[in-house]
């Protein structure tokens, strides 16, 4: 990690969780103490963040993460992954001696899923990352987050973008309680259903509730402004889908789309998501959401 801002401007930065996936295929969920046999299983690349920039990139934005990976096989991943992605790692910390982010993912036959996070060096991420990448965030057109990073980290890229007038969305994932001040510094949250159920009446900016095949709403100070509905798709499994929807909504606010036509835009983009296998094999190209979208 060095002191200097993006190798080029970056329209998209992503304050970044990173977690290798490990994924087993199980009929059902589990009951407590229950052994059950996989039908499968894979190493796959995830983490909220790291799920969310591969969307924006693929849809055409260039971006950058503000992370921390573990000196590991898993961190390597992860820089081959965000390479092979054209992201930009200038502000990636690989931390000695500490290991990546891990997620315990079990997927279901009917394409569901449960996780389980284990971050590690991610979640040495804070103001320190935040302070080095200043001039990259100021200079960004977006800035996003998930709940998968310490809050301090995005408290305090969210004030840097604030204050320059870069728009921040934050995937209010995994739901956990959010200060007032993190609500106030939020232009777009992107909760799922359950999520969002602790959001209501605190009056943020605007809220885009994703609901799976049904679709998403937009909900703008507490008030539902436009719903888009789903899409009928072959799911193969749902990892990644909200992730998917921030990264390329993220993408399209930072391509001058409109709050709605970027909703669309994401809500295509989340649809096609589910196609593929683990976070971000169904991950569409810019072109390919815009064929479903115009299908
Ligand atoms: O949203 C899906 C992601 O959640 C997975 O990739 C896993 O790493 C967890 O972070």
């Amino acid at each position: 990690m060095t002191d200097e801002a993006c190798s080029s401007v970056c329209d998209v930065i992503c304050i970044a969780s990173w977690n290798a996936d490990l994924v087993s295929r199980v009929a059902r969920p589990l009951a407590r103490g229950e052994t059950l046999m996989a039908h499968s299983f894979e190493i796959q690349p995830g983490g909220k963040g790291s799920n969310a920039a591969v969307a924006a990139a693929r849809q055409g934005a260039k971006v950058g993460v503000i992370a921390r990976i573990g000196d590991d096989d898993f961190g390597r991943m992860a820089l081959a992954l965000w390479a092979r992605e054209g992201i930009d790692t200038e502000h990636a910390e690989v931390a000695a001696h500490e290991r990546s982010g891990v997620a315990q993912i079990l997927v279901f036959d009917d394409g569901d899923n449960s996780i389980a996070v284990a971050t590690g060096a991610g979640a040495g991420l804070g103001q320190a990352n935040v302070d080095v990448a200043s001039e990259a965030i100021r200079s960004a057109k977006v800035v996003m987050a998930s709940n998968e990073v310490p809050q301090a980290a995005t408290l305090a890229a969210f004030k840097l973008a604030r204050a320059a007038g870069v728009t921040t969305i934050l995937n209010p994932a995994p739901a956990m309680e959010l200060p007032d001040e993190l609500i106030a510094l939020c232009d777009v949250l992107t909760p799922n259903e359950s999520e969002a159920q602790t959001l209501f009446g605190k009056g943020a900016a605007a809220m885009i509730v994703t609901m799976g095949s049904q679709g998403c709403a937009l909900w703008q100070k507490d008030k539902l402004t436009k719903t888009i509905a789903g899409r009928v798709m072959k799911v193969v499994d749902t990892i990644g889908a909200g992730d998917t929807f921030t990264g390329a909504l993220a993408a399209a606010i930072a391509r001058g789309e409109s709050l709605e036509q970027a909703a669309e835009s994401a809500n295509a983009a989340a649809a096609l998501s589910v196609t593929g296998r683990g976070a971000i094999a169904g991950m569409p190209t810019l072109a390919q959401s815009q064929n479903l979208i115009n299908s």
